[in-house]
C-alpha cells in the first residue's frame, strides 16, 4: 500500500483529503495541532491513519518526518490562509506559504515523493477571468504573491510535482475556520442581516470535491498545472442567494454591497475562478451542480447524513 503524507490534514482540505485517500493509502495526517488528524488516526480501521505532527516552516522537522516516514506522495494543503492575514503579518505569511514549501519540496526531493501543492486563483489579478492553467499571474495582494511564489519553489525543486490551483474553497468540517458557506450559514440562521459584494466573481468550490480531483489527478499519475473548482460562476451575492434558498432563509437578511465599501487589507481579484476544461478532459473531473451540493450539505448540517 502507498503511503501519503497530507499537510494541514485539520484544515478543511486536509479532513476531506483524509475521507478521500483512507482505505486506498496508508495516510501520515500531518499538522501543528492534533486536532481531527489525531482523533482520527487513534479510530482508523488496522491503524492506517497515524498522526504527524509537522510544522513545515521548520526545515529540520520536514526533513525527519519525510526521512523517517518516506512517503510516496506529500499533499500540500497546510498554508497561511488568511487573505488579510498575509497584508499585516507578511513575515509569517512568508515563512510558511514559501519557505514551508520550500521546506516541503527539498524533504521530498530526498525520496523523489510527488509533491501535490494547492494553490489559488489569487495569482491572478481579477481582470478577466474565470483563468486558464496559462495565463500569466499577476497577484494583486501578498497572499496570491506568496501562493505565486510557492508554486515556482516546486516547480524547481526536481521532483515530480502537480501543482492544483482553486478558489472560494468552502464546505463543514471539524472544528475548520470559518469560510465563505459557514459564514453566510451561520449568520443566516441566527437571523443576523449580513453585506455581501456583488462585485467578486468565482467557482466556488467544495473541498470534497476538490479531494475527488486531487484523487483522480493521482490515480491517473498526472504532473502539471491543473485548476480545479466548482460548476458554477457566480458572485458572492449570488452565492450567499442560493445558499438562502436551499437552506430555506430568508432572502431579505443578504444586502448588496460592493468591495470598496469593505475597506479590506488585501486587494482581491474582482472577476476571479478557474477554468476546469483541463481537469474535465484529462482527469474525468466533474462537479456537480451547486444545488446538489448546497442540498448535500444540509442533509449534512442538519444531521441526517
Ligand atoms: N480557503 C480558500 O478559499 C482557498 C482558495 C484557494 C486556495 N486555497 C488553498 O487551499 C489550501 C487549503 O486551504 P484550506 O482552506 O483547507 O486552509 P485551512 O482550513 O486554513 O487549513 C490550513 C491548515 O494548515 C495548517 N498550518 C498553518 N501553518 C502551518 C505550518 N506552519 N505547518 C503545518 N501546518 C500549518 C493550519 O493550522 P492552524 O489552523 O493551526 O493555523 C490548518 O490546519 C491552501 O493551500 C490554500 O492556500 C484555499
Amino acid at each position: 500500500m502507498k503511503k501519503i503524507l497530507i499537510t494541514g490534514a485539520n484544515g478543511l482540505l486536509g479532513q476531506a483529503l483524509l475521507k478521500t485517500f483512507s482505505g486506498e493509502f496508508e495516510i501520515l495526517a500531518a499538522d501543528l495541532q492534533e486536532g481531527l488528524a489525531l482523533a482520527l488516526a487513534g479510530q482508523s480501521p488496522g491503524g492506517m491513519v497515524h498522526y504527524q505532527p509537522l510544522d513545515i516552516s521548520d526545515p529540520k522537522n520536514c526533513r525527519e518526518v519525510v526521512l523517517q516516514n518516506r512517503p510516496d506522495i506529500i499533499i500540500n494543503a497546510a498554508a497561511y490562509t488568511n487573505v488579510d492575514g498575509c497584508e499585516t503579518d507578511k513575515d509569517l505569511c512568508w515563512k510558511v506559504n514559501v519557505k514551508g514549501v520550500e521546506n516541503l519540496a527539498a524533504a521530498a526531493r530526498r525520496n523523489m515523493a510527488l509533491v501535490v501543492h494547492i494553490s489559488t486563483d489569487y495569482i491572478f489579478d481579477g481582470a478577466e477571468g474565470p483563468y486558464g492553467e496559462d495565463h500569466k499571474p499577476n497577484p494583486l495582494g501578498y497572499y496570491g504573491k506568496s501562493k505565486l511564489a510557492s508554486e515556482n519553489a516546486v516547480r524547481v525543486a526536481g521532483i515530480p510535482y502537480a501543482i492544483v490551483r482553486t478558489n472560494v474553497l468552502y464546505g463543514a468540517g471539524v472544528n475548520v475556520k470559518n469560510n465563505f458557506f459557514l459564514w453566510v450559514y451561520h449568520s443566516l440562521k441566527s437571523g443576523k442581516t449580513i453585506n455581501v459584494v456583488t462585485d467578486q466573481w468565482n467557482n466556488p468550490t467544495l473541498a470534497e470535491e476538490l479531494s475527488e480531483g486531487i484523487r483522480l489527478l493521482i490515480e491517473k499519475s498526472k504532473y502539471g498545472v491543473y485548476h480545479i473548482g466548482g460548476k458554477e460562476y457566480l458572485n458572492r451575492f449570488d452565492f450567499a442567494l442560493r445558499i438562502a434558498e436551499v437552506f430555506g432563509f430568508p432572502r431579505e437578511l443578504i444586502r448588496p454591497i460592493t468591495t470598496d465599501q469593505l475597506k479590506q487589507e488585501a486587494p482581491r481579484p474582482m472577476r476571479g475562478g478557474v477554468k476546469i476544461e483541463r481537469a474535465r478532459s484529462e482527469l474525468g473531473f466533474d462537479p456537480r451542480p451547486l444545488k446538489n451540493v448546497l442540498e448535500q450539505l444540509k442533509a449534512r448540517l442538519e444531521g441526517s447524513v
